[in-house]
């Protein structure tokens, strides 16, 4: 049977969507497989099912948040079957640590039958600051995505009984703190034209007035970055003290690491 490589992604402001096509683009080619694309980053378009059969391989990818897998996505995992199907993780971070969530991504992929065979962290410039991480992932970054994903492709190509590799990470995970109610503040410029609306991964800032935002925001920062006229931003103590950390501390280049 010729075997699919799916690619699944949630990706709000598309670092991760910019990695995992090129991993799996990579990793298609010494298979012969076809690509399938699932995107979970919006409420519309995430699917009941993702079932992979043993000669598939899963490309998985999300952003890192609080050095975790993003609490919206863990629910995600419940749709996701894999029949002892290879996997390969894509965890983007920006540029301070991604602690945690890769190994967690693992663990949870494999109790949903997935034998994970690889794992990348790679880096995205930090959705609240792009003075960190700017301009990631960029050209380095993704010929190391390139070269993961063919050389991944070559070895399930000879044998797909790959061993799980070390992942570096701790359980029990970093602990999640409850998060501040964060939404988003709209200013004047705003034109009702409904870009904002249509890319929130809740769906809950408002159709006809999206200055009204319901609770729940993730602090992803799609809205901000998608706003044609920049009518969009946040402003909140405990994150403008977040930024300033990052601006100081996490500002040196990181390198993608690879766990295979
Ligand atoms: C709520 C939130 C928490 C985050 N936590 C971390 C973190 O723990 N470590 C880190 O390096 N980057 C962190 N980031 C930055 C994202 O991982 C990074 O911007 C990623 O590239 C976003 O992926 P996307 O473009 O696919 O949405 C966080 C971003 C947000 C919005």
């Amino acid at each position: 049977m010729p075997s699919i490589v799916r690619a699944v992604y949630f990706s709000p402001t598309h670092t991760t969507k910019a990695i995992v096509r090129e991993v799996a683009s990579a990793l298609s080619a010494p298979l012969s497989a076809t690509i399938e694309t699932t995107d979970l980053t919006l409420p519309r378009q995430r699917p009941t099912d993702v079932s992979c059969n043993a000669d598939d391989v899963l490309v998985f990818g999300f952003p890192v948040y609080a050095g975790r897998v993003p609490v919206l996505l863990r629910d995600e995992f419940a749709h996701l079957e894999g029949h002892g199907t290879p996997a390969v993780i894509v965890g983007l971070y920006g540029n301070r640590h991604f602690d945690d969530a890769l190994l967690e991504a693992a663990d949870l992929l494999s109790e949903r039958g997935f034998n994970v065979v690889a794992a990348g962290a790679f880096i995205g410039e930090h959705s609240l600051t792009a003075r960190v991480g700017t301009g990631r992932p960029d050209s380095a970054d993704i010929a190391v995505a390139q070269r993961f994903g063919a050389q991944m492709g070559a070895r399930l190509a000879q044998s797909r009984s790959v061993p799980e590799p070390t992942i570096e990470g701790n359980r029990p995970y970093r602990e999640l703190k409850p998060g501040a109610d964060v939404r988003p503040i709209t200013t004047d410029a705003c034109t009702n034209c409904g870009v904002c609306v249509a890319c929130c991964p809740l769906g809950i800032i408002d159709e006809d007035d999206p200055a009204l935002v319901d609770a729940g925001c993730l602090h992803c920062r799609a809205c901000v970055k998608s706003c044609p006229e920049d009518a969009k931003y946040f402003s909140s103590e405990p994150t403008d003290r977040l930024i300033a950390m990052l601006e100081s501390k996490c500002l040196e280049r990181k390198e993608p690491q690879l766990f295979w």
